[in-house]
């Protein structure tokens, strides 16, 4: 299980998006993780299909992009076309038509993931876990950055992970929020190999960060 970081630009300074694209890359971060809220399905406003377009020529990274929006059946294609590499959708917002979401990603040739918030069990993933490159577990409620990791999601990706393992599937288990030097090998140890990480990565020296969360990684919980 390769384990991945993806630096959220939720917590970057965006008078120079660019130039912190190219520093996280530069520190070898795999992702880059983009928060669509739509003040809607969060009480949130964040990055739109633009800001994924205008980023696409700052960086070849893998573009990890995270829809908290309602309906976003009615965006993929133009996610898709903007540049997303991945799509993540959460289970809440597309209800019956998470089968159909899922999909019309893979019809754009992107990679497709569902993301359930704290309070949402696991269910409503299963039916539709072989379609899946990645199920993100939120470990906060979504909407704003630099929360506390509720440890409660943890059961969460420990169940996920062993059916994943049961069906031999090729499903990475992303995480989102409040993750620290302090808790990611906790949360690795859970059976998370995707580590969202906003405030963590921005706040202060970009590449050290980075290192110093990759180096907690290695560590045993
Ligand atoms: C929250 C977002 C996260 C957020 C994480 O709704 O989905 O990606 O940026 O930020 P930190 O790492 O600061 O908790
Ligand atoms: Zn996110």
């Amino acid at each position: 299980m390769e384990c991945k970081l993806a630096p959220s630009i939720l917590a970057a300074d965006v008078s120079c998006l660019g130039d912190q694209l190219w520093q996280i890359d530069e520190a070898g971060a795999e992702y880059v993780h983009i928060d669509v809220m739509d003040g809607v399905f969060v009480p949130n406003l964040s990055f739109g299909i633009p800001v994924v377009k205008g980023l696409r020529k700052c960086s070849d990274r893998f573009f990890d992009v995270h829809l908290m929006i309602v309906n976003p059946i009615e965006y993929i294609r133009d996610f898709a076309q903007a540049g997303a590499n991945g799509i993540t959708v959460h289970a809440e917002a597309c209800g019956e038509k998470l089968y159909d979401t899922i999909i019309q990603i893979l019809g754009y040739g992107v990679k497709p993931a569902v993301a359930i918030r704290p309070d949402t069990p696991i269910d409503p993933v299963l039916p539709v876990l072989d379609k899946l490159s990645m199920v993100l577990v939120m470990t906060v409620y979504p909407g704003y950055g630099g929360q506390k990791i509720i440890k409660d999601t943890f059961a969460k990706i420990r169940k996920l992970r062993g059916i994943i393992e049961e069906k031999e599937l090729p499903v990475d288990i992303e995480v989102d929020g409040g993750i620290t030097p302090e808790n990611i090998a906790e949360v690795k140890e859970a059976g998370a190999n995707i580590f969202v990480a906003g405030t963590q990565v921005f706040d202060g020296d970009i590449g050290k960060n980075v290192l110093g969360l990759r180096s907690k990684l290695k560590q045993e919980a």
